[in-house]
């Protein structure tokens, strides 16, 4: 069978490197990909954005089976258009995707859908949102509040304001600044929730679901969750936040109830459906719905998969989620960002990268690199791997606990140098936190 990944970051590195190890055998095409790719798969000079190009090399390869790794394709109706043609593509259908791509059809969905979620009002004009600010109605009297852009704006489109000042700016900033473009045409302001943020994936053909296991992803830039927000810094699963009642709660009061509520409308969602949730003291509330794999969860959560991911992802596609059973490796998995100095403002590009191969013996068993921000690149016949992005790679180690997990991810991400780069040093620090609370709690009844 012939495979192809859509995309270029760390997530599709983890995606191709997973698909390798299918029994199929499968042959991995990945586009556009980047320089740690080129080593697993071979790869396409075709953007993930050129949508009539990627059909056309599907058609034309006979592809049996593409994962569509970033929102944009999906948003742009991908899904649609393969299977028009009679591809098989793993994920939803335009409509679906703007679950992701319209904050304010996703609120509206979970409204109608009874699934909990922050209070919330959308907003089509700035005077309307400003005034919205003025008044003490609902939620509006209690800062801080959150104003978000409704369509998709690459992470940045949320806000957390501390006064009625920084919302009326927030506003100003999307709506007539137009910092989003069309994104920020509508808003939503919604009330902004305490508690821990988790990350519940799950796979569905439309009507039954498998969830895969949970994760953690560590937005801030800096330590102790300071500095602005990032496409993610790091992420660890399984997440002990989601306890098996959480869990259980999280499928039964969520992701059950829009699987099940868009299926009696006549919407199938299929795909992965990654559920942002805020653990708040009343229970599990959405912050967002992603459409696709998350990016880093996604690099902690597949080292963990024992399961061909080749067969669920077809189970999607053919209705048969509920002939899928997963097995997981009962490891905590830990993966680090190491960003280009400067990210997520500006960073330079094409700084030569050392130390991989030392990262690895560093780690092993059990280390694994995914490269996002990453090219391939030749120099007196000589090639090497040099950077090309904000996220340049991914450095994920598998351990017994959480403890173990960290002291060999940052073992092995120690040895990798770049110009610049910066990371995080305390990724897991909720986990490890929970993790020496308990081993403490133990010694002490003993
Ligand atoms: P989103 O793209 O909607 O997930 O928002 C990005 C990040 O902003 C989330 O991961 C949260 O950290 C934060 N956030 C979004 N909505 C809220 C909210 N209602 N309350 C608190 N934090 C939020
Ligand atoms: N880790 C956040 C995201 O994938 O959207």
């Amino acid at each position: 069978m012939k495979i192809l990944v859509i995309g270029s970051g760390g997530r599709e590195h983890a995606l191709v490197w997973k698909l390798k190890t299918s029994p199929q055998f499968p042959k991995i095409y990945c586009a556009p990909g980047n320089g740690g790719i080129a080593q697993d798969a071979e790869l396409v000079q075709i953007k993930a954005d050129d949508l009539k190009g990627l059909l056309d090399f599907a058609l034309k390869e006979k592809i049996g089976l593409t994962i569509v790794g970033p929102e944009a394709p999906l948003a742009e109706g991908i899904v649609n258009k393969f299977m028009q043609k009679g591809l098989n593509i793993f994920g939803p259908t335009k409509e679906l995707a703007l679950l992701e791509a319209s904050k304010a059809y996703s609120k509206e969905t979970m409204q109608r859908l009874n699934i909990p979620t922050a209070a919330f009002e959308i907003f089509d004009t700035p005077d309307k949102a400003i005034d919205f600010t003025n008044r003490s109605l609902l939620f509006a009297a209690h800062y801080p509040l959150v104003v978000k852009a409704d369509g998709l704006a690459a992470g940045k489109g949320v806000i957390i304001c501390k006064d009625r000042r920084q919302a009326q700016l927030a506003i100003e900033h999307m709506m007539v600044r137009k910092a989003f473009g069309k994104s920020g045409e509508k808003i939503i302001i919604e009330e902004c929730l305490a508690g821990e943020e988790a990350s519940i994936l799950v796979v569905s053909d439309g009507i039954n679901v498998i969830p895969l296991a949970s994760s953690q992803d560590h937005k801030r830039v800096f330590d102790g969750d300071k500095g602005p927000n990032t496409g993610g810094m790091g992420a660890y699963s399984p997440a002990p936040a989601v306890s098996e009642e959480m869990h259980k709660r999280i499928m039964n009061e969520i992701i059950y109830p829009l699987i099940n509520g868009l299926a009696k409308e006549n919407k199938f969602y299929k795909g992965v459906l990654y559920a942002g949730i805020m653990i708040t003291k009343n229970g599990p509330k959405v912050l967002e719905f992603n459409v696709r794999f998350g990016d880093p969860e996604t690099q902690a959560i597949l080292p963990r998969l024992k399961t061909d991911l080749a067969d669920l992802c077809l189970a999607s596609i053919e209705d048969k989620i509920d002939q899928i059973k997963l097995k997981w490796e009962e490891k905590t998995s830990l993966c680090v960002v190491l960003a280009s100095g400067g990210y997520p403002g500006e960073y330079k590009n094409g700084l030569e990268i050392s130390g991989l191969e030392e990262a690895l013996w560093e780690g092993s068993p059990d280390t694994y690199i995914f490269h996002a921000g990453t090219k391939l690149q030749s120099a007196n016949g000589k090639s090497q791997i040099v950077t090309d992005g904000g996220r340049v790679l991914n450095v994920v180690s598998l351990g017994d606990n959480i403890r173990q997990a960290i002291d060999k991810v940052y073992k092995a991400a120690h040895k990798i140098k770049f110009a610049g780069l910066h990371y995080r040093k305390d990724i897991g620090h909720r986990a490890l936190e929970r993790y020496l609370e308990d081993t403490y709690m133990g010694a002490q009844a003993d």
